[in-house]
């Protein structure tokens, strides 16, 4: 073997491949090799899935969008009803309070080996829907027919249903196209099969062929997004009563108005030019089969034909539908076009222009001393670069060598194995951290309300087990660089809501409300304070966000996104 190849293995396998930080200016945006097979428009096709992330109408409820739990800096941080526990009992419509944070306090936090003074397995997660049985839809209604169910003990409450609410925190979906495997356990398959996140060859979507409808597998490469889109629109406590499946979802979605009950700023960078100005939704002739039709190529939609739920023909049986139980190629197609879509406009949610981006561009002064100061400690004595690292700052990403590494996923001690595996043994994906200051609280079990926090279980080597992480000495000033650096990754467009990070307008459940129900089809389910996530057009808000541990501190003034403004939209 000749000396320059062992050192190339020797650099991979002891992981110090230059994996340098870098800016994330010029790093090409991962994309399907084959997804010009299936799409006609690109534009068409950014602008149907930037409307289906944010339409409260898709989830079951007629309330609930991907952007519920995704709409703060990409994640999501309120402060009530946020806790859930699969393995032990827990307090629900609990308001987060500083003093709850970190998960597990230590008498030293920088001794790893000293008293544990508190220590809780909860989670802080993100609240979803009610646990609800799937009856049937309505077309041209966006909630569905469903029945109440029990559920857990703690998702009940003075003998009114609550919301469930997930068991790991929501993490960011900015910059997600750039990791190999979505979901913190990397379990959003690489590969799309057209229908669920899995990634097994499934019987696959129906294609015009010759005149006739004939089934097309899908397996399209370099999709985890894809993947990932197809799995909380038919999670049970996210998105979807229990049993809806995916035609009945492409059936009701297709018969209705884009965003119809939501203000669509004029200057929104996507959709402004179809926004209905001065009022709710997008202008008539935009429809979601009109931006299918635009977005995809006709073999996947042009037919009349009807199938059935199998999506098997129903000869003799073109559109329109005598009932819900028959469907049109489109709506058979369904969860191709909404997992494509919602990829697509993901994966223009790209945040590459924050302070520590333009100093690695050559401007010394985009960075103060003290930030630099921070960046030397994460590449050094602190040793963060062995995980984060490279222009995504995880070696979760394409470029660490297609995230084939063993830092990808990695345990670093916040919990027991035994209470979230992960991808296995505790391990969980590398976060990347831009914008880390605006998505708190953190890691998997959102169980630390600050970059300080983190830092410390950083210095005191993690919490359990054998885990990747090797204590370090530092100081307070060693601490708070390093905490400065971190907030030199966010981006000013981040910050603020502007393109591409604008958005239309949302309403997002809050606090518990236990003196009546919401709607009238379910009298048992408790009622919720709704806040309004206003639209923004590309010039994005005046305020800054405000921060996770601002809202729990409870500093409202100066800051957007303070979950204080009364809802506007007329929820069904
Ligand atoms: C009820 C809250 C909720 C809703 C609604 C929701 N998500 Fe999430 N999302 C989460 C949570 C929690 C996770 C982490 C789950 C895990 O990793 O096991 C997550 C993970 C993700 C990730 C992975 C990011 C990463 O770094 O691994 C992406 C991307 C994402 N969601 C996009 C979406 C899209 C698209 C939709 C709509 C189809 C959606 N989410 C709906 C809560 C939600
Ligand atoms: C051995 C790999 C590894 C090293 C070294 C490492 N990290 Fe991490 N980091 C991870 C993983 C994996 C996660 C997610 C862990 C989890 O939630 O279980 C994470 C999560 C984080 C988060 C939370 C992000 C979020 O959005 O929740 C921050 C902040 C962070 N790391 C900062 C640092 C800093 C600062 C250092 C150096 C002092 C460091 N990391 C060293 C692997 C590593």
């Amino acid at each position: 073997m000749s000396s320059r190849r062992l050192l190339l293995l020797l650099m991979a396998s002891t992981g110090l491949c230059a994996q340098q930080l870098r800016t994330l200016k010029g790093v090409p945006v991962p994309e399907p090799p084959a997804l010009g097979d299936y799409v006609a428009d690109r534009t068409a096709l950014v602008a149907l899935g930037k409307a289906l992330f944010w339409d409260m109408q898709a989830g079951s409820d007629g309330r609930t969008a991907c952007a519920s739990c995704h709409f703060h800096a990409g994640a999501d941080h309120r402060i009530e009803h946020q806790i859930a526990d699969p393995l032990h009992e827990f307090p629900t419509n609990v308001t987060l309070d500083p003093v709850m944070f970190p998960f597990r306090v230590l008498a030293d936090p920088l001794n790893r080996g000293s008293v544990v003074t508190r220590d809780t397995g909860m989670r802080v997660g993100s609240m979803g829907l009610f646990l609800r049985k799937f009856v049937d839809i309505v077309p041209g209604q966006a909630t569905e027919i469903g029945e109440e169910l029990a559920d857990r003990v703690e998702f009940s409450s003075a003998g009114r249903h609550l919301r469930q609410v997930t068991s790991r925190n929501a993490p960011t979906v900015i910059n997600s196209v750039f990791t190999v495997l979505n979901f913190w356990d990397g379990r959003a398959n690489r590969v799309f099969n057209g229908f669920d996140p899995a990634g097994d060859a499934r019987p696959g979507i129906l294609t015009v062929s010759g005149g006739q409808l004939t089934r097309a597998p899908v397996s399209l490469d370099r999709a985890s997004l894809a993947s990932q889109a197809a799995g909380p629109i038919l999670d049970t406590g996210e998105m979807s009563y229990k049993g809806r499946t995916w035609p009945k979802i492409g059936k009701k979605i297709l018969s209705l108005p884009p965003l119809a009950l939501q203000q669509v700023a004029a200057g929104d960078s996507v959709l402004g030019s179809m926004a209905r100005v001065g009022g709710r939704g997008l202008r008539d002739g935009v429809s979601y089969e009109s931006l299918i039709r635009s977005a995809f190529a006709p073999a996947l939609w042009e037919s009349s034909q009807l199938v059935d739920g199998e999506g098997a023909v129903l000869a003799g049986r073109n559109a329109p539908a005598r009932s819900t139980s028959e469907f049109t190629q489109q709506e058979y197609n369904f969860s191709f076009f909404w997992s494509v879509a919602l990829m697509a406009y993901q994966s223009t949610s790209v945040s590459n222009d924050s302070p520590f981006d333009r100093f690695m561009e050559g401007d010394s002064g985009a960075l103060t001393a003290e930030e630099q100061d921070g960046m030397r400690f994460f590449q050094n004595n602190g040793r963060c670069t062995t995980c984060h690292s490279g222009a995504e700052f995880t070696r979760a990403s394409f470029s660490a060598g297609n995230g084939r590494n063993n830092r990808a996923f990695q345990n670093t001690g916040v919990r027991p194995a035994s209470e979230d595996a992960g991808r296995g043994n505790g391990s969980f994906k590398t976060s990347g951290l831009r914008n880390v200051a605006l998505t708190g609280p953190y890691m998997h079990n959102g169980g630390q309300a600050t970059l300080e926090q983190v830092v410390e279980f950083y210095a005191r080597g993690g919490d359990f087990g054998n885990n990747g992480i090797r204590s370090f000495n530092s100081n307070s000033a060693n601490r708070a660089a390093l905490v400065a650096f971190m907030k030199a990754l966010t981006d000013e467009r981040v910050l603020y809501d502007r393109a591409p990070f604008d958005h239309p307008e949302l309403c997002v459940p809050n606090r518990h409300l236990m003196n009546g129900s919401d709607t009238a089809a379910f009298p048992a389910s408790a009622g919720n304070a709704w806040v309004s996530v206003p639209a923004t057009g590309a010039g994005g808000h005046s305020l800054p966000l405000q921060t996770f541990a601002e809202l729990l501190g409870g500093r409202s003034t100066g800051r957007s996104h303070t979950m204080t403004d009364p809802c506007t939209v007329p929820l069904p």
